[in-house]
């Protein structure tokens, strides 16, 4: 099955494309993830996508395109696979359809004022990519692995309102495009925590099997 999650930055797109991945044993493709790799790598890609990321904008669509089809070519993705992130804009998700078929798109439905709390409150890994809230956190490392936890650049608040402004103007309209194309399922979270927001995400992906 080939899914994209759609949803504001914070409305736990990475969080329950995690879980899923290892439930569906198919890969997480999630592009913000892609360019953080290629700017620790210090990637001619990485550096350039680093000058709109660290303002909360977003990367220039050809760049997006032509890194997630090179992706989805590798031999992982044959039997489907979950965008987390992407597409982001009408012409993404055009591009997008003549490189695959999608059997869902997944909109992860966020009120403004949890995504603030969460993204204030998020902590990445640096050793395994996994993401935790403060709230969950007993010590000061990865609870998975034991590396080393940062604040994302982006999660500073006033780079989160620009993520959000983004969001509405760019790719909330992806909704109607994929209610158009009659695969889009919503699931509306709640404030409640993760079990009880990937229940909703699970029963909005099989309303649509
Ligand atoms: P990206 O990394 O994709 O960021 P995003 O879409 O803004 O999404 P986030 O990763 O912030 O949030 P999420 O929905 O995955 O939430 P998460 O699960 O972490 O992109 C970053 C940047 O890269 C973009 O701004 C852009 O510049 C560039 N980019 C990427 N893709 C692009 C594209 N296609 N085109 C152009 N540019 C692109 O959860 C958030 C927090 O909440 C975590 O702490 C989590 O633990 C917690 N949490 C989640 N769910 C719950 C819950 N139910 N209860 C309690 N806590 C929860």
């Amino acid at each position: 099955m080939n899914i994209v999650f759609l949803g504001p930055p914070g409305a736990g797109k990475g969080t329950h494309a995690q879980r899923l991945m290892k439930e569906l044993n198919i890969p997480q493709i999630s592009t913000g993830d892609m360019f953080r790799r290629a700017i620790r790598e210090q990637t001619p890609t990485g550096m350039d996508a680093k000058r709109y990321m660290d303002k909360g904008e977003l990367v220039p669509d050809e760049v997006v395109v032509a890194m997630v089809k090179e992706r989805l070519a590798e031999p992982d993705c044959a039997n489907g696979y979950i965008l987390d992130g992407f597409p982001r804009t009408v012409a993404q998700a055009e591009a997008l359809d003549t490189i695959a078929k999608i059997d869902v798109a997944l909109n992860i439905d966020t009120p403004d004022e949890i995504i603030i709390s969460r993204l204030s409150g998020r902590r990445v890994c640096a050793a395994c990519g996994g993401t935790f809230h403060v709230s969950m956190l007993k010590g000061e490392n990865c609870p998975a692995c034991g590396g080393e936890l940062f604040l994302r650049d982006d999660d500073k608040p006033a780079t989160v309102k620009n993520r959000l402004d983004i969001y509405q103007e760019k790719t909330a309209p992806l909704i109607d495009y994929y209610e158009k194309k009659g695969i889009l399922s919503t699931a509306k979270c709640t404030d409640g925590g993760v079990e009880e927001n990937y229940a909703l995400v699970k029963a909005a992906l099989n309303a649509m099997a």
